[in-house]
């Protein structure tokens, strides 16, 4: 690990932004100075600038009792009307602000106008149903307009929405469910992914059947169709999305909510076994994910068409699928299927049929790419592309180059960003018109932020040193607070950096390492805690051993995450099976049951890549399993320092038994 650091570190090619790019750029350097003279000032500037308050605020920032922050709490605004409405009374109602691609093939361009229309009606069906301000709503869908459609009608309505990666299995589901008592299910028969239909709402059917108590809060499950798949129906609780929104009145008055009022909650894994329901409010949050996605992406909204590849059930979907690029008015690309569906090219076919001039992924997804070949996006007209981001792990100085030569034809700046589910949106990164660019570095604070990388005690490391990341003044889009669980959030965040006798010094423990460079820019090292980053998405080691250890068949499991070319990370477990069961089974056949039993209670994303069966496991005399052990192992490498094992001759038991 370190001597790769130490490689990107002396990572030298620089691409400043070029003239013609500068000449149009929507950032500029004043932003900087504006944030620098006076940060509040700057960002109540930002939330009067770009979006619509009903009652203007008259306090930025009220920090009296950190971590609890609260943003611009005196002003009203409503966040749908901010992404709709409001485009469609200053005349912008003709232009598209989505262009839908089903995997099949199948398409729909959906102006302002009719996207407003949609989410009045579906408002209006969801207000019949009982649906009220604060009320949870859990959306499970397919990447499909009416997932963007719910979130604005739940949003509209003052009430929260869940949204649940439809990746995520039942169990997944069924604890999300019941961690919000969700009110209403939201949910399709199926979705398209790679050339098949697959099943959603049979999870939703059995995550509200194993709802722990046996009573459930949900009251109805809300279904589109868009797989035509056969499903089963409970009459009285399951309606049709088609019988009951297009029927509903198009016409729909959004109140005005305080700009507190809770958005949505957005569940991420921790460190322990359970998700956190970490909370976002209204103003600050839709505040920094239209101002983020303006200027770092230096968007046109006239002429630019957006894409950003994330699912709505991540935070990137969340900010820069559905609030950013709608509250800013732009116009955007919305793909429901695999990159690789009918065909290795799919993604470069849809830059060229839409004339995609900003794209925003993951490294994983380029790396991917690499791997096919330069031929397949060499076969499409990629010239409209102007500007491209990164966005969830680290991305490698090669696969940084590749993506801005072969994708980006040489020309387009290419922007790191770094941010998480907690800061609501980004936080590190270039400004496309203004820095130089360092591949392999997320670079520079935003304008309005403050991050800085301390030691264990809290002292700043300094330039060309690394240590932990922390963020050390409040931001608009910051979280809120962990649902149901305020210790938790104290604990997690804002514990380690709370500096005695100054109440406001608290500063946010991001959970990254981090390194700054000669220069003062950030280098994000990954996560320091038990957190997993695979493609991008983070995974619990704790919550997959716990997956693992509910099958009856396991005594004991150790996760691990192990570096993996594509994927960043991949999941790779170590278990000892009970003694009965090692001896009624092969190896291979308890590693493929094990493998299903994790896809199963948490989701396919969580499938380790491999799983060792073992007789031991290294831990230390207080009985701590050494993860670091089992990683060298898990990656091939000689095992490092075993002496503080309780049994040092463990790992020697473990290699013999893997040659
Ligand atoms: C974790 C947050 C933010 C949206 C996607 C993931 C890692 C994120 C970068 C980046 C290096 C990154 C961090 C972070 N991460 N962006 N540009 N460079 N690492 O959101 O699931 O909340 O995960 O993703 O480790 O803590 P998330």
């Amino acid at each position: 690990m370190s001597e790769t650091i130490d490689s990107l570190l002396h990572e030298e090619r620089r691409f400043p932004p070029s003239s013609d790019f500068t000449a149009t750029s929507v950032a500029t350097p004043a932003l900087y100075e504006d944030a620098g003279k006076d940060r509040l000032a700057f960002w109540a500037d930002q939330a009067r600038e770009l979006l619509e308050w009903s009652t203007p605020f008259t306090e930025t920032l009220d920090w009296n009792n950190p971590p609890f922050a609260r943003w611009f709490a005196d002003g009203r605004l409503n966040v749908a009307y901010n992404c709709l409405d409001r485009h469609v009374l200053a005349g912008n109602g003709d232009r598209v602000a989505i262009h839908w691609e089903g995997e099949p093939g199948d398409s729909r361009s959906i102006t302002y106008a009719e996207l407003t229309r949609e989410v009045m009606k579906a408002a209006n069906a969801l207000e019949a149903l009982g649906i009220r301000r604060g009320d949870r709503v859990a959306i499970y869908l397919p990447m499909i307009p009416e997932a963007v459609i719910a979130m604005l009608a739940v949003a509209r309505l003052g009430a929260i929405h869940s949204v649940v990666f439809g990746g995520f299995s039942a169990e997944s589901l069924r604890s999300r469910i019941e961690d919000a008592d969700a009110k209403l299910v939201i949910t399709a028969d199926g979705g398209w992914r790679k050339g098949k239909v697959f099943p959603l709402k049979n999870a939703v059917d059995s995550a509200i059947a194993s709802q722990t108590d046996g009573t459930s809060t949900v009251e109805h499950v809300l279904v589109v169709r868009r797989g035509e798949n056969d499903v089963d129906w409970t009459e009285g609780r399951d309606l049709w999305w088609h019988d009951v929104v297009d029927s509903a009145p198009d016409e729909h008055e959004a109140e005005p909510f305080e700009a507190e009022n809770p958005l949505f909650i957005l569940y991420t894994s921790g460190t322990t076994g359970k998700p956190k329901g970490i909370l976002h409010t209204s103003g600050g949050y839709l505040t920094q994910c239209a101002y983020t996605h303006k200027n770092v992406f230096d968007l046109h909204p006239e002429t630019d068409v957006f894409w950003c590849t994330a699912d709505v059930g991540w935070v990137t979907g969340h900010s820069y699928v559905v609030y950013g690029p709608l509250a800013n008015g732009a116009t955007q690309l919305i793909y429901e299927g695999t990159p690789d569906t009918p065909h290795p090219g799919r993604w470069w076919e849809l830059i060229e049929k839409y004339g995609v001039t900003i794209l925003y992924t993951a490294p994983t997804a380029i790396r991917a790419f690499m791997k096919t070949g330069r031929e397949y996006p060499q076969k499409f007209d990629l010239s409209s592309l102007r500007v491209l981001g990164s966005v969830g792990e680290p991305i490698n100085p090669e696969a940084w180059i590749w993506y801005r030569d072969i994708i980006g034809g040489g020309r387009t700046p290419v922007v790191d960003t770094w941010w998480q589910t907690e800061t609501g949106a980004i936080m590190v990164s270039a400004l496309p018109g203004i820095t130089s660019a360092k591949p392999g570095s997320a670079q520079v604070p935003l304008p309005g932020i403050s991050v800085d990388v301390l030691d264990e005690s809290g002292n700043r490391v300094g330039n060309g040193n690394g240590g932990l990341l922390v963020v050390t003044e409040p931001w608009p889009s910051m979280l809120r607070g962990i649902w149901g669980d305020p210790e938790r959030f104290i604990e997690t965040y804002w514990e380690k950096f709370d500096f005695e006798g100054s109440p406001n010094r608290r500063m946010y423990l991001a959970g990254d390492g981090a390194r700054l460079d000669s220069d003062g820019d950030v280098w994000i090292l990954g996560r320091v805690d038990d957190v997993m980053n695979v493609s991008g998405h983070r995974l619990s080691t704790m919550e997959i051993e716990s997956a693992l250890v509910s099958h009856p068949i396991v005594a004991e499991a150790a996760v691990v995450g192990a570096s993996d070319d594509t994927t960043g990370q991949a999941v790779v477990a170590f278990v000892i099976l009970r003694a009965k069961q090692a001896e009624a089974q092969t190896a291979a056949e308890a590693e493929a049951l094990l493998k299903a039993q994790v896809a199963e209670q948490i989701g396919a994303i969580a499938r380790p890549r491999r799983i060792f069966i073992v007789t031991e496991l290294p831990k230390t005399r207080s009985g701590k399993i050494m993860r670091r052990l089992l990683r060298d192992v898990a990656e091939g490498r000689e095992v490092g320092d075993t002496t503080t094992l309780a049994d040092t001759q463990v790992m020697n038991v473990i290699t013999d038994k893997l040659r």
